[in-house]
């Protein structure tokens, strides 16, 4: 039994054409539950959905063989995995946005910056060699600005409507974010034929997407 990790929402709904196309029978992933737990005996496949940030602990820990996380989880968290394959799905840019020409409160001797990924932030704004402060927020990131509580936000952008809606702008870009598959270190040494078997399909399934 192979057991994977699968965030619920948007990146479940993303994620599942890939599997389908490598050859996965979704359909236990496709009818509507409250469950959490999906199996399937025939082809000896456990989907469990968790909260996307979640994703990297349960495969570090080994409660599942493998997950679908967000690049931008990863590299917050950072945690010892194997990352196998960009699924090049729900992409999105981790970036510093803020009001036009990032104008900072002059009364704080540090510029603030709210985030819901203070690790990314931190290593930024260090590789610049510029000392912030960091508040972590855990939504609605672009009001940090708008309020004063913050001179600048890192956050993901996706559209850019939320930026837009709220009168900010990307003031500068830190990295490309896609979807990745990831692996248990473990596992990949245990279930090692599988894991890669079902990688192989799905890496077919991204290379044939992007030439559509
Ligand atoms: C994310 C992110 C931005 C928004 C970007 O928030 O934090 O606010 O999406 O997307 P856009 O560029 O397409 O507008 P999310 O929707 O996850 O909600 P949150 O504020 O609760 O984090």
């Amino acid at each position: 039994m192979l057991r994977i990790a699968l965030a619920k929402g948007r990146l479940l709904e993303d994620t599942l054409p890939l599997l389908e196309q490598s050859g996965v029978d979704c359909t236990v992933l496709r009818t509507q539950s409250r469950k959490l737990i999906l199996r399937d005996e025939v082809q000896q496949l456990e989907f469990i959905l968790v909260k996307p940030t979640d994703v990297p602990t349960y495969v570090e820990y080994g409660a599942a063989d493998m997950g679908v996380a967000g690049k931008d989880t990863l590299m917050e968290v950072n945690c010892p995995l194997y990352e196998m394959l960009d699924l090049d799905i729900a992409k999105c840019r981790m970036c510093v946005c803020g009001y036009t020409g990032g104008r900072r409160n002059v009364t704080r001797s540090l510029r603030r910056v709210a985030t819901k990924y203070p690790n990314i932030a931190r290593q930024y704004y260090a590789g610049k060699g510029e000392t912030v402060e960091i508040i972590k927020l855990n939504g609605s990131i672009e009001l940090g600005p708008m309020v004063g509580l913050s001179d600048v936000i890192v956050d993901i952008v996706q559209t850019g409507s939320t930026l837009v809606a709220n009168g900010l702008e990307v003031l500068e870009e830190i990295c490309p974010i896609s979807a990745r598959v990831v692996v248990n270190r473990v596992s990949l040494k245990t279930k090692g034929a599988r894991i890669k078997q079902l990688i192989g399909g799905m890496r077919q399934a991204v290379e044939r997407a992007k030439k559509q």
